[in-house]
């Protein structure tokens, strides 16, 4: 897009000036090829990966596929920037192809409880078809409290208000509106898969009686596949626990991290495509560094791959991983430093420790003593609540930093 406009914009300065100023010329066909080139990066992060760009992860999307298609509940959980919205957007779309129709909340977009059913309602009677064929398979819908539907003939949107002002409480209503999925595929013949993302901040929705209201209607619809991901795997097993209604209503899967040797293929794989090659020793760094989460992995390869662009250098090494790696921590010092002023003096030592000698021993004796850490119960404190503060994470069931860069700056900070 940008591309085109630069060309639309220049062009006519052309015509307008009515004459080709070679200067203007080779500047604009630079800043042209700046332009595609930055659009070709075929890195991507902090957005959802299309299939094209879906590295791995086959198995757990047939495995996902396959029980949403049967209509179970599944339960995926992961630390934040595994690709968890990512593997659901790809399996949805598998899904439609197969003539399931889809829907996609993120739960934690939406500010109230009223606002969340309404935006569940319109979702489902979208993906269900026309309004003007849905309506009369919906009977439950309303039956205590009367919607207001709005049909936009043109666009063919439909649009939900349950009650105006925020005093307005919806509970009463939220049964019908989470059995609509199974009132429209019961009547109309096709199935339905539906996720609700973040799925852990459904608990901030009047607590206990939203999941009483979600899990009641869920298992009673069979043509139904739900996947309820969440970021926080701490909240979603407790959400998962024996006293919540959630207990055993379907497969947990935790998704693992992508293998480097899939990884390496792919990111080989690109900068060759494009004439270059990046050694063996700076892959592994950047895979190191990243800590493996797809994110990270993504992000500084996008980096590596704008700073060869640049450079139009052919030939890539760890050296050049080092230099991109440390702009991008310098591009986020301010922000470390920031969030480590608000850190106490305990949550410090530990995360010194983690930076500098990973989590297997962190409660030895020989680190506490190093690094001034104190018994083990303090330890164990502090890492709880840099856990609650989205500091650090547990993955197989040690810590690690949730960003990755965070102990490079750490480290560095403390040479
Ligand atoms: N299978 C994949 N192949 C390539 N890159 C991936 C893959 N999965 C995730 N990524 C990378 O990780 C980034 C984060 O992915 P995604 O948003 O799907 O994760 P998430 O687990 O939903 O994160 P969050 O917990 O923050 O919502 C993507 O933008 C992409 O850069
Ligand atoms: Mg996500």
């Amino acid at each position: 897009m940008e591309g085109w406009r630069l060309r639309d914009i220049t062009l006519k300065g052309v015509t307008l000036n009515g004459v080709i100023s070679v200067a203007y010329y080779a500047e604009w066909r630079y800043a042209e090829w700046r332009m595609t080139q930055l659009l070709e990066n075929p890195f991507v992060f902090g957005e959802i990966i299309d299939d094209a760009n879906f590295v791995n992860r086959t198995e757990e999307l047939s495995h996902l596929v396959r029980d949403l298609a049967d209509g179970q509940k599944v339960f995926l959980l992961s630390p934040r920037r595994f690709g968890k919205s990512s593997l659901v957007s790809v399996a949805l779309l598998k899904l439609k192809k197969r003539h399931i129709r889809t829907v996609s909340l993120t739960v934690s977009s939406y500010s109230s409880y009223t606002q969340f059913l309404e935006k569940f309602a319109e979702k489902v009677l979208r993906a269900a078809g026309p309004w003007e064929r849905v309506k009369d398979w919906v009977t439950r819908f309303g039956r205590q409290v009367q919607p207001e539907i709005n049909y936009n003939i043109n666009t063919g949107e439909v649009n939900v208000s349950l009650g105006k002002g925020s005093g307005y409480d919806p509970t009463p209503i939220a049964p019908d509106i989470f059995a609509l999925p199974g009132e429209l595929t019961k009547k109309a013949g096709f199935r339905m898969a539906i996720c609700l993302d973040e799925f852990q901040q459904i608990s901030q929705f009047n607590g206990g009686s939203v999941e009483n209201a979600l899990r009641n209607q869920v298992q009673e619809q069979r043509e139904v596949g739900y996947v309820f991901s969440g970021s926080q795997p701490s909240l979603m097993q407790e959400m998962l626990t024996a006293k919540r209604p959630f207990h055993k209503a379907g497969p947990q899967m935790f998704l693992d991290k992508i293998a480097q040797k899939d990884w390496k293929e792919f990111i080989d794989r690109h900068f060759r495509r494009r004439g270059r090659t990046l050694d063996n020793a700076g892959l592994e760094l950047l895979l190191h560094t990243a800590d493996l989460i797809p994110y990270d992995v993504q992000r500084i390869a996008h980096e590596l791959w704008d700073y060869a662009e640049l450079k139009d250098k052919r030939r890539l090494d760890a050296s050049d991983v080092n230099l991109v790696i440390e702009a991008l921590v310098t591009s986020q010092s301010t922000y470390f430093e920031l969030l480590w002023e608000q850190l106490s003096a305990r949550q410090r030592a530990a995360l010194q420790a983690l930076a500098h000698r990973g989590a297997a021993e962190i409660y030895s004796e020989n680190i506490r003593e190093v690094f001034r850490l104190g018994p083990a119960s303090t330890v164990q404190k502090a890492l709880h609540s840099l856990d609650s503060r989205d500091v650090i994470d547990r993955y197989k069931g040690d810590y690690f930093f949730l960003d990755p860069l965070f102990p490079r700056w750490i480290t560095k900070k403390g040479a």
